[in-house]
């Protein structure tokens, strides 16, 4: 393959700390040998999140400036607003801080006892939200997306008989929305075909069962649709994102990803009475329409930032430097899940370590052994993230023990991505002497950003 190179040159750096070896060993057992505890400057390469963490462009820095911070009917809402309606097409914009806020506002007016969400994976925010408004957060993933040694190109669609079966069983008056999150960021950022979309539409039409986005990543998602699925190779990722939000009633946001921004989101709506309601409690907690908690400089960064997104030169490059880390990977045996997804490196945790059982967390041994050997920070999502107890305080698993390796997009060159690779390489082959951990602290919800941990001797 022809060397693809990062489409910008770079105007502005930020220096990055060296630390050694003894000092990042005492920093983790500081931390609580939780990644999430440490201090970022002590980070080297930091993978934690490709969540507002992307490099602004001058765009968008000019954009900053341009920002009107007029309380009400600024400027640069509706320039916004323009904005993501020609993506979305949707009726009504509605700005939130973040992705979590849009989900809060969403579920709290959906949501409650009784109801049922289902989703191809919901993201851990999003089920947080769910459950937290009373309703049971459904995954109904396809059956490929659950094995990360399988190679097929949408691992990210939904099981469309699953969902037939689940509607039937729980009715469809109990189901306010059907989600399809894209690309799917729990199951390993692995994208969801149109053809999918469609399907899942079609189902959702025959029960009358509203089709929501969790549209993160919807123009990665939408690159991988241009390069894999048959029909859409000549076609613009404009036509093609346009495409799969036709097919939408409505989307959660967190332009933190695909808006190339550090803070924004949003609730895009087509319903007159949904979006009324969901105005109403924004003000409550979030601020005015057409704020949202948001400044007018960060509406206009999201705005431009909407636009870069969408080049065809950004995203072959930002597909490709994750594929490039997943190339490196395999190649060297570290299994990882295949083929790599949109947005990071899922190490599957379970193979790197098969000794250590899921009760041991063996995807936060190796976060902790990553930072340790590499000053690399990376983020578990397997039984820390996803782990349920039963009455008797056994752990209930997730299917996957994971560890994801988010890229920051624009952040990094390819000589970090080179170093990553290395040293995720020499931890594998020292792999058998890493070991398990047991939790000392937790909090009842999300406990994965709070826990500490301590290493398990034998
Ligand atoms: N949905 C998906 C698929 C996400 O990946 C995230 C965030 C959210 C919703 C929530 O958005 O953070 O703006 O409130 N994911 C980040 C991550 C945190 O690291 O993957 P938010």
């Amino acid at each position: 393959m022809k060397t693809i190179i990062e489409p910008f040159k770079i105007k502005s750096v930020e220096p990055i700390k060296f630390t050694t070896k003894e000092e990042r060993i005492k920093l983790l057992k500081e931390a609580g040998s939780n990644p999430f505890l440490l201090h970022a400057e002590d980070v080297l390469i930091d993978l934690l999140t490709d969540s507002g963490t992307s490099a602004m462009s001058a765009q968008q820095w000019a954009g900053i400036m341009n920002g009107d911070e007029s309380y009400a009917g600024s400027k640069s809402f509706y320039k916004f607003e323009k904005t993501v309606k020609k993506i979305t097409g949707m009726k009504y914009i509605i700005p939130t801080h973040q992705g979590r806020a849009s989900e809060r506002i969403l579920f709290s007016i959906v949501g409650g006892k009784g109801k049922h969400i289902p989703n191809n994976t919901h993201f851990d925010t999003t089920r947080a939200n769910i459950e937290f408004s009373g309703a049971e957060a459904v995954d109904l993933l396809n059956e490929e997306g659950k094995h990360p040694e399988i190679r097929t190109d949408f691992k990210g669609n939904m099981d469309v008989e699953k969902l037939k079966k689940f509607i039937e069983n729980t009715g469809s008056e109990n189901i306010p929305l059907c989600m399809i999150t894209i690309t799917n960021n729990s199951g390993g950022g692995q994208p969801v075909s149109m053809q999918n979309i469609r399907e899942v539409k079609e189902v959702c039409n025959q029960y009358n069962i509203p089709l929501f986005l969790d549209a993160c990543r919807f123009a990665e998602n939408a690159y991988f649709i241009k390069i894999r699925e048959k029909g859409y190779t000549d076609k613009p990722i404009l036509e093609i994102v346009q495409e799969i939000f036709s097919y939408a009633d409505g989307a959660t946001m967190s332009a933190k990803k695909d808006a190339l921004v550090n803070i924004g989101g949003f609730l895009a709506i087509n319903d007159d009475e949904l979006a009324q309601k969901c105005r109403n409690l924004l003000i409550v907690t979030e601020g005015f329409p057409t704020y949202g908690g948001l400044a007018g400089r960060d509406l206009e960064a999201v705005a431009q930032g909407l636009v870069e997104v969408l080049d065809e030169n950004y995203l072959q490059y930002r597909i490709r430097s994750v594929e490039y880390l997943g190339e490196k990977l395999v190649a060297a045996g570290v299994p990882i899940i295949e083929p790599p997804g949109g947005h990071a490196i899922y190490i599957d945790a379970k193979r790197f370590l098969p000794s250590i059982s899921p009760e041991q967390f063996p995807g936060q041994a190796l976060t902790c052994e990553l930072y340790i050997h590499g000053g690399i920070r990376a983020v578990e999502i397997g039984s820390v993230m996803f782990g349920k107890y039963d009455s008797e305080g056994n752990l209930i698993p997730p299917s996957m023990e994971l560890v994801r390796l988010a890229i920051p997009r624009r952040v990094y060159t390819q000589s970090h991505i080179d170093y990553v690779a290395e040293k995720i390489i020499e931890v594998y082959e020292k792999r058998s002497q890493i070991k398990g951990l047991k939790i000392t602290y937790q909090a009842t919800m999300l406990r994965h950003f709070t826990a500490r941990f301590e290493k398990i001797d034998d």
